[in-house]
């Protein structure tokens, strides 16, 4: 892989999202989508003003692939961090690594002016958020997302935490980052797994909110997990201009962010009930294939549109289906312990149309025969 962090890039080569967050203080803020733009962070650090210092957080795996090099680059302009890493993977993801942190920027003379920088996946942009969260009752961030992931989803909308033995994400806050700067080029190097990952999400994005994104997704085809795909940045674009909507409207998930859910629901039931052994992205794909055939049942999704959609899952090689061994019981058991099922009702999100989603109430008792029909064998 080359990263060049020499260079400079014009502002039209880049797409400028914007999250508007209505609130008494403005703490809305860009999403820059380009590739080569990280050479000009220091150009957008500066347009957002001084501090006193700056700490870049990785992890282990990233810090010589980007951080470093990002580093350098910063120097460059006059721009002095100090780089702090953690080893890499979901297993960093808590309190100590965070209080690790904190103590680091302690010794390192870190202050309420400080700036940190969360350069990595959604592991290091959630660490990363909830320490500036948290360090000295909250200090300001940027997300530099590196995965394909965290460019289209986890980097956006302040959404922090960390996770406890007990569950996932259980400790947390929203904390808005001051920037996005989401660079195609430094996902030159994630593996094509780590890319299916993303494209959950994006196919996610599309069918609730953007018809033209799912076309440019079904004329790509398979194209769309080769590493210099063109187009690769128009998608990021788009799929991060869905969350940037969504967020600017319902910044603490009291309405329309649970659209955002979409195959989620049952994603999360999926990974508990296979203990984790199907990846965020194979189980948030079989959670939308039963989501897409509840919509044709409740919501009045078409034959065609169910077909279009379900095609575009298997051809980027994601689950079309709940694995074999895994049976409707567990997977109400899941929601249940999820909380996801009150007073026998299981809110879904599904989609009355391509990029048209709807919230639907479903009864225990349908969602056990549908889920029998056509969710699990
Ligand atoms: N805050 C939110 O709104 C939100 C939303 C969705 C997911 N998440 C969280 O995001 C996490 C998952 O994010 P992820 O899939 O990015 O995982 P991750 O951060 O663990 O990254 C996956 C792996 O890819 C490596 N990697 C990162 N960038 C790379 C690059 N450019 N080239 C090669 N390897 C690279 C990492 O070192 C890691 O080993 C979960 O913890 C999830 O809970 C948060
Ligand atoms: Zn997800």
């Amino acid at each position: 892989m080359s990263l060049a962090l020499c260079g400079e890039r014009s502002e039209q080569a880049m797409q400028r999202l914007r999250i508007e967050l209505k609130a008494e203080t403005d703490r809305s803020y860009d999403v820059l989508v380009g590739r080569g733009i990280l050479n000009d962070l220091h150009r957008e650090i500066k347009k957002i003003g001084s501090f006193s210092s700056y700490g870049l957080v990785t992890d282990d795996f990233v810090r010589p692939l980007v951080a470093e090099r990002l580093q350098a680059n910063l120097r460059l302009h006059n721009i002095n961090s100090e780089l702090l890493s953690f080893p890499p993977g979901e297993s960093s993801k808590n309190m100590e690594i965070v209080l690790h942190l904190c103590q680091q920027l302690i010794a390192r003379g870190f202050d309420r002016k400080s700036l940190l920088i969360g350069v990595g996946g959604g592991v290091v942009g959630d660490v990363a958020g909830f320490t500036a969260a948290i360090f000295m009752r909250g200090i300001p961030y940027i997300q530099v997302p590196t995965t394909l992931l965290a460019q289209v989803d986890s980097a956006i909308g302040g959404k922090t935490g960390v996770d406890l033995p007990s569950g996932k994400n259980l400790l947390g806050a929203f904390h808005q980052p001051l920037l996005v700067v989401s660079d195609p080029d430094v996902l030159l190097t994630l593996p094509v797994e780590a890319r299916r990952e993303g494209f959950a999400e994006i196919i996610k994005a599309a069918l609730i909110a953007d018809p033209e994104l799912f076309s440019l997704l079904e004329n790509e085809g398979t194209q769309l997990l080769e590493s210099d795909n063109e187009v690769l940045e128009t998608i990021i674009a788009k799929a991060a201009q869905v969350k940037c909507r969504v967020v600017s409207q319902d910044e603490q998930e009291s309405g329309l962010r649970r659209i955002l859910n979409f195959g989620h629901t049952l994603g999360h039931a999926l990974e508990a009930a296979s203990h984790y052994s199907l990846t965020h992205g194979q189980a948030v794909a079989a959670g939308m294939v039963v989501a897409i055939r509840f919509s044709q049942q409740w919501a009045g999704l078409g034959q065609d549109e169910v077909d279009r959609a379900l095609a575009l899952i298997q051809r980027l090689g994601l689950p079309t289906g709940v694995p074999g061994d895994i049976n409707s019981e567990s997977l109400l058991s899941a929601l249940e312990k999820d909380k996801k099922i009150q007073a026998n009702i299981c809110h879904f999100v599904l989609i009355s149309k391509i990029g048209q989603a709807v919230i639907h109430p479903i009864s225990v008792q349908d969602l056990k025969g549908s889920l029998d029909k056509f969710g699990t064998n």
